[in-house]
Formats: structure tokens, C-alpha cells, sequence
């Protein structure tokens, strides 16, 4: 029997938490790419351990039903590997259920170390954004680096994590991946075959400058929000907006004796 797929949406503040919740997504991700997305960096390299609590916090704020799953921001695993348990416990009081660590070769210790202090733990393998100078492409194209990516995929399971990511893998390689694992795997960029998927909220509402391949466009909300803000900008302006339907006033009486 086909087992029921799990849904994931990034997500990185409560407003967004409330429509994911009741949309019944599954997983929430604050992703690292809420750096990018929401907080305004260039890159996710630059996002710090206290954005990732903050959204968390703002996430776990709006959000009863759905399991957060938070980053561990490339501020510890590249810069203070020594405070990635320090960090996953600090997550993890805010509000995350469980935290997602990219897996490349120097991380493989750090998913060992998370997981023996019984931290849940969901890896991410394939195109890993917070790797240095690797290109945007799909990964696992050529029999090197396929091994490499089912190496890493079987040690995720090994050391003992819940969950992988399998971002920008081909469909037929993520299916083996998937058919040899027990554990979950979801998807962004890597077919149908996985137990799940994961994407940007923002790329498939239309808020993302690109529609890209791995994406699907749901809504156009963005053009809707500017012609939104367009119309109270020029409601504003010509004075339309507020009418005496928007405002309260106060009698006459107490009018005359206030001045
Ligand atoms: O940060 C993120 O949005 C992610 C997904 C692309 C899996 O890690």
C-alpha cells in the first residue's frame, strides 16, 4: 500500500506558521533561507545562531500542531563546530522538535555528536547551501559523487538521524536512496519517489524572482500584496481612505471642553 506522503514548508515567522498549520502541513522548516528570504542577507552563510532562534521563537509562537525543524546555521558548523550541541539544545528549547544539519564530509562527526546526546536530528544531502563555492546544480550526475551521496545518505541512518533532505538529486538515484533507507526522505528537487517533499514557501506563492524547475507556482501572492498596497497607497493620497466608516468620534460636548 502507497504510504501517505509527508508534506514540508519552510517557514520563518508566525504569520506564516498560522496558514501552514492550517493548511495541514506537516513539517515546518525554518530554513537557513529565511537569511535570504525574510532577514534580508546576501547569503545564508551570513545568518547567525540568534536569527535561527529568533524565527524559531516566532514560529513556535503561532504554531501547535505542525513539527518544527530548525537549521544549525553556518555560523557553528563552520566557524564554532565546537557549540553545534550547545546551539541544537538552545534551538530546541525555543521551539524546534528537531534540528537539520548539512552533511558533507567535515559534519559527519557533528552528526554523530548531536545524535549521542540524543538530539533528533534530520540531515540534508545533495546541494547543500551552506557548502563553500558549490554551484546551484543537481548533484549525484556522475558515479563519484552518486557513491558519495549514497555514502552519505546510509551514515545519515547509521549515526542515528530521523529524517533526510535530498535536495537537487536525480529522481532515480533519490528513489534507490529511498528504497534503502528506513528512515524518511524529502525531497526538493529530487522527484517523486521520496517519502516526502520540502519547499520554499516563497518560491511557490510568488514571491521568489525565479520560478525554478524543482518549483511549482500555487499563487501569485506577491502580485496581489503590491496591488494591495498600491490601491491603500492611493486611497491614501487622494484621500479616500479613511472615510468616517474607518474613524469613531467623540461628542460634541466633550469636544468643546478639552481645548
Ligand atoms: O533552508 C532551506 O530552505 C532548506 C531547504 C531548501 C531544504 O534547507
Amino acid at each position: 500500500m502507497n504510504k501517505e506522503k509527508i508534506t514540508m514548508l519552510t517557514c520563518y515567522d508566525a504569520l506564516t506558521a498560522k496558514i501552514a498549520q492550517d493548511a495541514g502541513i506537516d513539517y515546518l522548516l525554518v530554513g537557513d533561507s529565511g537569511g535570504t528570504n525574510v532577514l534580508g542577507y546576501k547569503s545564508v552563510n551570513e545568518v547567525k545562531l540568534d536569527d535561527m532562534l529568533f524565527l524559531t521563537k516566532s514560529v513556535k509562537r503561532a504554531n501547535t500542531k505542525c513539527k518544527i525543524i530548525t537549521d544549525i546555521p553556518y555560523e557553528i558548523v563552520y566557524e564554532k563546530p565546537n557549540e553545534t550541541i550547545f546551539a541544537a539544545q538552545k534551538l530546541i528549547e525555543n521551539g524546534a522538535d528537531m534540528v537539520k544539519i548539512e552533511l558533507e564530509n567535515g559534519s559527519v562527526e557533528l552528526l554523530k555528536k548531536l545524535t549521542s546526546a540524543n538530539i533528533c536530528v534530520c540531515s540534508h544531502i545533495g546541494y547543500t547551501p551552506q557548502t563553500p563555492n558549490l554551484k546551484v546544480s543537481v548533484q549525484g550526475k556522475d558515479v563519484e559523487r552518486a557513491k558519495e551521496l549514497v555514502k552519505f545518505a546510509k551514515i545519515s541512518q547509521e549515526f542515528g538521524a530521523k529524517m533526510i533532505v535530498l535536495e537537487l538529486i536525480p529522481a532515480n538515484l533519490a528513489k534507490y536512496i529511498s528504497d534503502i533507507l528506513d528512515i524518511p526522505t524529502i525531497g526538493i528537487g529530487a522527484g517523486q519517489f521520496c517519502d516526502g517533499q520540502v519547499q520554499v514557501w516563497c518560491d511557490i506563492s510568488g514571491f521568489s524572482d525565479k520560478i525554478y524547475r524543482h518549483s511549482k507556482l500555487f499563487a501569485n501572492a506577491k502580485e496581489q500584496l503590491l496591488s494591495a498596497f498600491r490601491e491603500y497607497a492611493s486611497q491614501v493620497k487622494n484621500g479616500n481612505f479613511p472615510t468616517d466608516a474607518n474613524s469613531s468620534f467623540v461628542c460634541d460636548e466633550v469636544l468643546k471642553n478639552c481645548f
